[in-house]
């Protein structure tokens, strides 16, 4: 698979302001087991932008990621329409030299929220320093994902 890779200075305002939300918000990653810090915004439709960072728990699979966080949150406060989804992740001693894109089951979820409106989500993926960045969809992150559809139910109005 082949994706498109960004300098920081070549996004849109908009991008660059979901990753520098992004990045602020995983100083507030709870990790005391990994010790890794992930932070995710979200772009609403009317532009609003909606954070979130990993929440982890003694039962290690319990935790929660970024990007479910951010996800939860704009649902919470109404905003069930989003456009971009910003992710970034340090180590407690370590920068990341690739990109930090979401896991399985976050991609399952924002594949959910991208089917509530326009069935389009962009996913704006990068390294600690911003230095390695990758623009692309939930579409291309989650080929043939089973969705809303596939048990006959359309979720494009709530
Ligand atoms: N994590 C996220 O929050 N998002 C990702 O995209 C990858 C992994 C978190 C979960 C856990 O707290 C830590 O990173 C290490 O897996």
């Amino acid at each position: 698979m082949h994706y498109q890779r960004f300098q920081y200075s070549e996004l849109s305002e908009v991008q660059r302001k979901a990753l520098d939300e992004a990045e602020r918000i995983s100083q507030n990653a709870y990790n005391p087991y990994s010790k890794f810090y992930v932070g995710a915004c979200l772009v609403a439709v009317g532009g609003q932008l909606i954070t979130g960072t990993n929440f982890e728990n003694a039962a290690f699979g319990e935790t929660i990621c970024a990007e479910r966080a951010a996800v939860v949150r704009a649902n919470a406060m109404g905003l069930r329409g989003v456009t971009h989804i910003a992710i970034i992740g340090h180590g407690e001693d370590f920068d990341t030299t690739e990109v930090t894109a979401p896991c399985g089951s976050c991609r399952q979820v924002l594949y959910e929220l991208s089917q509530i409106r326009s069935g389009h989500l962009e996913v704006i993926l990068s390294t600690t320093k911003k230095d390695k960045i990758v623009v692309t969809t939930i579409n291309e992150l989650l080929p043939m994902a089973f969705g809303p559809r596939d048990v006959g139910v359309n979720v494009s109005r709530y």
